[in-house]
C-alpha cells in the first residue's frame, strides 16, 4: 500500500530526512540522517532539533521557530539555506537544507531534508589552495 511505499523510499534515501513536531522535537529520522550525524535513532527520538546543530544556531533555533510561526515569514521553508550540522562525536559538517511545512493528521510538523556538502566543500577548499 501508499504507506508502505513512502516508508521504504523514506528508509532508502540518499539524503537525511528529519521529521519535527511544532515545537522543534525530533519525531523521525531516516537512516542516511543518522549516518551523517553519526547518532542511533533513539539517541535523537525525543530531543530538540537544535541537538544536531553548532551555536549560535543551536541557541537560536527555538526562536526561529517562534518567529515563524508568529510571522508566517519564512526563511528557509520553500528556499533552502546551506547550514552546519553537528555530528555526536562534535565534529562539523556543511549541508543543504530544505525545510517543508505539512498538516498531518489535525496538527502540523516540519520535514528537514538534508543533502550532505561534504565532499564539495572539500573539493572547493583544495582547489582554492592552488589557485
Ligand atoms: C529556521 C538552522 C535543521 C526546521 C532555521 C533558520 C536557520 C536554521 C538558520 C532560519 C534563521 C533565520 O531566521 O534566518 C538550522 C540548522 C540545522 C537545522 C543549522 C541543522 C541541523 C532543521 C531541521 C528542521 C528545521 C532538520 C525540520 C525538520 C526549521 C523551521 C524553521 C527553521 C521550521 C523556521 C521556518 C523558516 O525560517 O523558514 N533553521 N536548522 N531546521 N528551521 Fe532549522
Amino acid at each position: 500500500d501508499k504507506a508502505a511505499l513512502l516508508n521504504a523510499i523514506i528508509e532508502n534515501a540518499i539524503d537525511g530526512i528529519i521529521t519535527i513536531d511544532e515545537r522543534g522535537r525530533v519525531e523521525s529520522i531516516n537512516p542516511s540522517a543518522c549516518k551523517l550525524f553519526q547518532y542511533e535513532p533513539e539517541e535523537v527520538v525525543g530531543h530538540n532539533i537544535s541537538m544536531l546543530m553548532p551555536p549560535p544556531d543551536r541557541e537560536q533555533h527555538d526562536g526561529y521557530i517562534n518567529r515563524y510561526q508568529r510571522t508566517g515569514q519564512p526563511h528557509i521553508i520553500g528556499i533552502g539555506r546551506e547550514v552546519q550540522g553537528l555530528r555526536k562525536n562534535g565534529t562539523v559538517f556543511p549541508f543543504r537544507l530544505g525545510v517543508s511545512e505539512v498538516q498531518y493528521s489535525g496538527r502540523k510538523i516540519y520535514t528537514g531534508f538534508i543533502h550532505d556538502l561534504s565532499r564539495e566543500k572539500e573539493a572547493e577548499d583544495r582547489l582554492r589552495e592552488y589557485a
